[in-house]
This record gives C-alpha cells, structure tokens and sequence, in this order.
C-alpha cells in the first residue's frame, strides 16, 4: 500500500498500532496492550466493539447468507425507524458509504432543481466526492478573499469541478447572504453539518443555520445536512438537535452498526428523483446495498440507541467536556473544548474561533497532534492523530472519561506544551 496505508486519516507517523480485538469501549492491539478507545472507528461504533446482542445478530444473520439479489425485509425496518425517528425523513435509499450518500443527495437535488452548482462551506468534510473535496483543507496561501472564499481543488480533480462550488465562509451570515444570492438561480443546494468536524466543531452561531434554512428555501434551493458524523447527536439526529429542518440528509457511521454503510433521505418529493416507479431521474445501483448483514447490525444497533440511551450518552458528554475545560483551567492553558453530545474536540488556542481560518495553526496538519496522540497511546488512550478529537460510546462511564483527561494532563506536561 503507498504509504503503508489504505486510509488516511488513521496514519500515524513511523507507523500505526495494529488492532487485535476490540470489546466495549476497549481495544488489544497486536501486542497484547490494552486502550480505551476514544475515536471508535472514528465515531461509527456508538455501542463500543463486540457488542454482545448485535454480534449475535449479525452471526444469525451470516449463517443464512450474505447478500443476494433480493430484498430480505431488515432493510425495509431499518428504513422504517429512520423515517421514524428523522423529522425531515419521508422515505430512505442505502448505499455503503457516507461519502455515497453525500453524493446521491447532491445528485437528487441536482436533478430535483434542474440546477448544478452547489454551496459548501470552506474547510467542511463531506467525504470523497469530488464536489464536496472542494476546499476541504486549503492552505492559507489558496484561502482568496475572507467573504468570498477560493473554490480550491486537489490534483487528480477537473478545474470544472471548482467552477460548480460556490465556497462559504462559516458563521458569516452576510457574506454567505451575498454569495448565495449572487448564484441563486444556479446553486442546487447548500450542504451542511451543523458541527462540522473539519471546521473543528465550531458551533453555528445563533441563528446562522435559521438563516441558511430561510435563505435557501427562499431561492428554491434544497438545504442537504450531511449527518454522517452528527447523526449520533439525539435519538431524532442532528439537524433535529439543532433545531432545523433540511430537505434532505445524509448518514451513515453508527446506522451500520459497525458495518460500511451510507443512507440518503428526505421529502418524498426531494426523493421521488430515485423512483423508478414514477418519473426516474437519478439512477441508483451498488451491489451490496441494504445487503443484510449491513442492516442487521444498523437495526440492533440503532434499537438499543433508545431515547434513554442517548439522554445518558450526551450527559456522560457534558461531564467529559467540563472536566476537561477545568483541566485546562488548571492547567493555566487557554485551550478551548468544542463538541455536543458525545462528540469532543479541544483545542490548544486561545484564538477566537468562528470558521475555518480561525484555527489557523490548529488545524489538523499541525505535528503537536501526532505528538499527543503518541502520548496518549502510552497512556492507554486512544485518540485520533489529527486533533484531539473523538467520541464517547456508550459502554463508557466516569471511570474512562477521568482517565482521558488524566492522560491528556500528563501528556501535556510530558510535551512541555506551551500555546503559540
Ligand atoms: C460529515 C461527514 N460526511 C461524510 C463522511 C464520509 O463518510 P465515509 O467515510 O463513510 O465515506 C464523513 C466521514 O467521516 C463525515 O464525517
């Protein structure tokens, strides 16, 4: 593998720890040392590793085949507890993988519009697809102008792909007011997560997404929350937790649980574009979609996920994160946690922050991470090499939170870590 790797946001510089076995919220790697696991398949495992019931599931499940050329019925119940659950969800496709259900969103409201240019924010994740890699991660000398951002593009990806994003800056309601209308008979949609990790988790300020809800709907353009990560946020899901309703969403990580997955869903009208039973606009195969492993383990999973379950999860959420911030305070570094529910990033700046330039320093690409992240392996936590970021899963109590922050504690004190 180039690089010795298959994914990138898992490398570790000289290499990785290689995982054996997992079982809650614990992982044996090669050699027979135990962590707590603080990242979860980067958020996907709500219930930890090796959850007994949906292990079983999935077993009865493998024993009568894996995938055919058929329905097999799980999928029509886990599709009929998302419709369930999600406010804005009248009807649901699966595919195997986030960054598909990104781009199926995209398409269906490109074809719902007649439109092609969509809007996205600078420095948001949304996965692999060309037109949402748009200005991921640039650099500060591709930025352009603050309130109207550079559509920036890595090699391998045509330049006509820049020309149909229109980049917005986060939080920054009128430059986002002129952008958008300067494109509004052209955008399709605006893709959002209203927490978006790659602009580290900086919350929307009041009222910015109330006006990405009554902008876009204003100019007839379909308003996309990508839920794939933020979807673990509240039994109703994230756009719901924050209080708006988008035409469509996409998910995937713990709908899987634990097995590649994606979902796109929304209005019956948005996703009428898929029905081949009507007016069909947007063709939609995989060979493995809804396959019934898939759906087995998502469907235990998300059954376990009761109202109760996520009420217990988000306070064990807001303990973690007052904890570290007295940590810090302690500590006498003007670090700043980031996070809802069960999802956390603390950063070591005291810098103000808004949107995506304002991590300038902080962003992923600094090698103070790789260092931490190094120590807190040592430690016995694990914690993702890109920021200290991660997830809480509900095999997890006090016990392994104070642990955590006891970790970064010494940890950084181990560094000698002092902030720019
Ligand atoms: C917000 C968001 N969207 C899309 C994706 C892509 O999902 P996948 O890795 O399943 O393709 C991710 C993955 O982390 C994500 O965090």
């Amino acid at each position: 593998m180039p690089g010795g790797n298959t994914r990138h946001s898992i490398a570790l510089a000289p290499y990785p720890i290689y995982a054996a076995s997992g079982c809650g919220c614990r992982v044996t790697d090669a050699e027979g040392d135990q962590r707590i696991d603080f990242l979860n398949n980067y958020t996907s495992l709500i219930l930890g590793h090796a959850e007994p019931k949906v292990t079983a599931a999935v077993q009865r499940r493998v024993a009568l085949g894996t995938a055919f050329t058929m329905p097999t019925g799980e999928d029509v119940e886990l599709a009929e507890l998302l419709a369930a659950r999600v406010p804005y969800v009248d009807q649901v496709r699966f595919c195997n993988s986030g960054s598909e259900a990104v781009m199926l969103a995209i398409k269906a409201a490109r074809a719902f519009t007649g439109r092609h240019k969509i809007a996205k924010f600078e420095g948001a994740y949304h996965g692999v697809y060309d037109y949402v890699a748009v200005s991921e991660g640039p650099n500060a000398d591709e930025w352009g102008e603050a309130d109207a951002p550079n559509s920036v593009t890595e090699r391998g990806t045509p330049p006509s792909v820049a020309e149909d994003v229109v980049v917005l800056p986060w939080n920054r309601l009128d430059a986002c007011r002129k952008r958008i209308a300067q494109h509004r008979d052209e955008l399709a949609a605006l893709i959002f997560d209203p927490m978006p990790l790659g602009i580290g988790m900086i919350a929307p300020l009041p009222g910015f997404l109330e006006f990405l809800r009554e902008e876009t709907a204003r100019h007839g353009i379909l308003l996309i929350a990508d839920e794939v990560l933020n979807f673990r946020l509240s039994y109703h899901g994230a756009a719901h937790a924050f209080g708006i309703q988008p035409d469509l969403g996409s998910f995937a990580k713990i709908i899987g649980g634990g097995f590649p997955v994606g979902a796109v869903g929304g209005s019956r009208q948005a996703m009428s574009v898929f029905d081949h039973t009507g007016r069909l606009k947007v063709h939609h195969g995989g060979t493995f979609n809804a396959n019934p492993v898939t759906v087995t383990a998502g469907l235990e999973t998300m059954k376990q996920m009761t109202r109760e379950a996520y009420e217990r999860l988000n306070r064990l959420g807001d303990y973690f994160r007052d904890r570290l911030r007295r940590m810090f305070r302690d500590r006498g570094l003007p670090a700043q946690v980031c996070g809802k529910g069960s999802l956390f990033v603390a950063h070591l700046t005291g810098n103000d922050l808004v949107d995506f330039r304002s991590l300038r320093g902080f962003s992923r690409n600094n090698p103070v991470y790789g260092d931490l992240c190094h120590q807190m392996l040592q430690r016995g936590i694990i914690v993702s090499p890109r920021g200290v970021f991660g997830c809480l899963s509900t095999p997890m109590t006090e016990i392994e939170l104070d642990a955590f922050v006891e970790a970064l504690s010494s940890s950084l004190e181990a560094l000698d870590f002092r902030p720019l």
